[in-house]
C-alpha cells in the first residue's frame, strides 16, 4: 500500500467524493433496521451536495492513496433556530418522537455538526478514520461561537458508537424513535 496523504479544504469541487458517499449511503441503508428506505433514497447528489453548498462554514477533509479518494469526513457549523427545532423532515412525517434536539434544548445557539464519515472498506482499521476524525475535531473546535458538538448516527449503525466516543461524544436521545440516535459534547472551548 501507498503512503495515505490528507487534503482539506473549507471551499472547492466535491465532485471527486460521489463514489465514496454513495458508498456510505448504501452501508446505511444496508444496516437500518427502520425504514430502510429513506437511507436508501439518499445519496451524493441529494444529501451531500446541497449539505455542501448551504453550509456557510464548512470543512471536509480526505484521505487519498495516491490520486485514489479512500476516505472522507465532512463537518458544519450553523445556527439552530425554532424553526429547526419545530420542523419534521417529510419522512418523519409518520414517526413520533423527540427531533434532532432534545426537549428543553436553549436556542438559537450555533452549533458544530460532524456529518459525514466513511473509509473505504479495504483500508479499515488503519486510523485512517482516527486522522480525519482528528482534523474534523481541531477545526470543529476552533470556533469561538460554537456551544455544542453534535453527530447523528443511522439505526443499524449504533456500534460506530464507540468511534465516537474516542472523540468525547455521548449519548444524547434517539431521534424519531430510534431513526438516528443523537450523540453531543461541549466544545472544548466551552468546557470550563
Ligand atoms: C467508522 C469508520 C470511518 C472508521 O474508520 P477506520 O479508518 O477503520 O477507523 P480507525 O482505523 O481510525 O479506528 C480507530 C478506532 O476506532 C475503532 N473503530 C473503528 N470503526 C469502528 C466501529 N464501526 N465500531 C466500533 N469501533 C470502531 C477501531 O477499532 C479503532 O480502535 P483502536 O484505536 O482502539 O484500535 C469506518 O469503519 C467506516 O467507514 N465505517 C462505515 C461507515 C460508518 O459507519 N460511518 C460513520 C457514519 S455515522
Amino acid at each position: 500500500m501507498n503512503k495515505i496523504t490528507y487534503k482539506d479544504f473549507e471551499n472547492g469541487d466535491i465532485s471527486n467524493l460521489k463514489d465514496l458517499c454513495d458508498s456510505l449511503m448504501r452501508f446505511q441503508a444496508e444496516h437500518a433496521k427502520i425504514k430502510p428506505e429513506v437511507m436508501a433514497s439518499m445519496n451524493f447528489d441529494n444529501r451531500l451536495v446541497p449539505d455542501y453548498n448551504n453550509a456557510s462554514r464548512k470543512y471536509i477533509t480526505v484521505a487519498y492513496e495516491g490520486d485514489k479518494p479512500i476516505g472522507f469526513a465532512f463537518a458544519s457549523v450553523g445556527e439552530v433556530t425554532e424553526d429547526d427545532i419545530s420542523q419534521k423532515p417529510i419522512w418523519a412525517e409518520d414517526i413520533d418522537g423527540v427531533g434532532f434536539f432534545p426537549e428543553g434544548y436553549v436556542v438559537p445557539t450555533t452549533i458544530g455538526t460532524y456529518k459525514l464519515l466513511y473509509v473505504d472498506s479495504n483500508y479499515r482499521g488503519l486510523n485512517i478514520g482516527g486522522e480525519l476524525s482528528k482534523m474534523i475535531m481541531k477545526w470543529l473546535n476552533s470556533h469561538d461561537d460554537v456551544e455544542d458538538l453534535w453527530v447523528f448516527v443511522a439505526n443499524g449503525n449504533e456500534e460506530v458508537a464507540k468511534f465516537y466516543e474516542k472523540y468525547g461524544f455521548n449519548h444524547s436521545h434517539s431521534v424519531f424513535s430510534g431513526f438516528i440516535e443523537a450523540y453531543t459534547r461541549k466544545a472544548i472551548r466551552r468546557i470550563s
